[in-house]
């Protein structure tokens, strides 16, 4: 190995953020509400389906366009376009998507060498209504096949940030990939960072996420106005930022059009947004607002301007059908 490659693998283990979620094939699709009904799926909520279910609802799709996607990952692509460096640990199937998963992150700059994964890569059909909001389908696949050996310790180990997807308690047998990479956390003193999606990803880990939040390695709580409820048993806005109110970590509740809470420290401030009528697709708001406002935390900027710069991200996807910050060369394959 001549020195210089030696100083390149060196320096390529030195990622400021590592994020950790599903490596999701995203299958964008413009529909009606009527198809949300016909495939019962509440709108702007998530389900997950069977094969059978999945294909016939792809099957009635009148045309898709498939883009890499996955929160933590889009997050990871939103954070490397503004020049920060990051690294994704995710899952991603040995079939036609590969390639467009891997080239999408070497375009953004995100370091990324997970093997694939004997099963086809996890799909996820995100379905946008005429009035911009996102509904998901989606399917089991490689993600959820995630071990403790697909992550570098040493890549871990060093991270300024850990952003974990709660989806990644399902990842290994009894829990080990989300085990290994709290304890790293916990033992190198790395805050992390965890985002939330759906009830069957909250209510079952409540109590271990409030213990990490109680045991000083979870730093910051993210989640929308529609999942965070469910850490309450769905008790509506106010009465769950009251409850997390009493957290030892910082919670980010956002809110849509209406806008973004932060608590911190039991003290709860509301951010409003710079509403955009019309948006086109909405899908990706809430990974890139995070985006902008984990930059600003790197920055030690103050919340009020972490807020402003996550409102600028979030609002620079909502007129394309991208959950990452919009690039030249698009990598999807249309159907
Ligand atoms: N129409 C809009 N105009 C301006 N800002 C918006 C709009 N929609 C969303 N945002 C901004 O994006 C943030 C995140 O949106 P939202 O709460 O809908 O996330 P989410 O649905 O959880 O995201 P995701 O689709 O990534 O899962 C909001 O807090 C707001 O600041
Ligand atoms: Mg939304």
């Amino acid at each position: 190995m001549s020195a210089n490659a030696k100083c390149w693998s060196e320096r390529d283990k030195f990622m400021d953020v590592v994020g950790i979620g599903l490596a999701n094939i995203d299958l964008v699709a413009h529909v009606k509400d009527d198809f949300l009904t016909q495939h019962k799926i509440a709108k702007g909520q998530a389900r997950k389906m069977d094969d059978l279910s999945f294909a016939r609802l792809r099957g009635e799709l009148p045309s898709f366009e498939a883009i890499p996607g996955g929160g933590a990952a889009n997050t990871m692509c939103g954070m490397a376009a503004y020049g920060v460096s990051t690294q994704f640990y995710g899952k991603i199937g040995e079939d036609s998507f590969e390639s467009l998963f891997r080239a999408s992150f070497r375009e953004y700059g995100v370091a990324y060498d997970v093997a694939p994964g004997r099963r086809e890569s996890s799909q996820c059909a995100v379905l946008v209504t005429p009035d911009g909001e996102r509904s998901f389908a989606y399917i089991d696949g490689a993600s959820w096949d995630l071990e403790t050996d697909d992550i570098d310790p040493a890549v871990l180990e060093q991270a300024k940030m850990i952003c974990m997807d709660s989806y990644a308690f399902k990842f290994g047998k009894n829990e080990s990939v989300a085990k290994h990479v709290i304890q790293c956390a916990e033992r190198k003193n790395i805050p992390m960072v965890m985002k939330v999606k759906e009830y069957e990803f909250i209510r079952p880990y409540a109590q271990k996420i409030k213990a990490m939040a109680d045991g000083g390695v979870l730093s910051l709580l993210v989640g929308n106005h529609e999942n965070l409820p469910f850490f309450e048993e769905s008790k509506g806005i106010e009465a769950t930022l009251e409850f997390l109110k009493s957290w030892k970590c910082d919670v980010l509740m956002t809110a849509n059009t209406g806008g973004a809470y932060f608590i911190s420290k039991g003290e709860i401030t509301h951010h409003p947004a710079q509403v955009v009528a019309n948006p086109k697709n909405t899908a990706g708001a809430g990974d890139q607002f995070l985006a902008g406002f984990l930059m600003g935390r790197l920055d030690n900027k103050t919340v009020t301007e972490c807020m402003e710069f996550a409102n600028t991200c979030a609002r620079s996807i909502l007129m394309h059908d991208t959950a990452r910050p919009p690039l030249v060369n698009k990598h999807s394959i249309r159907f």
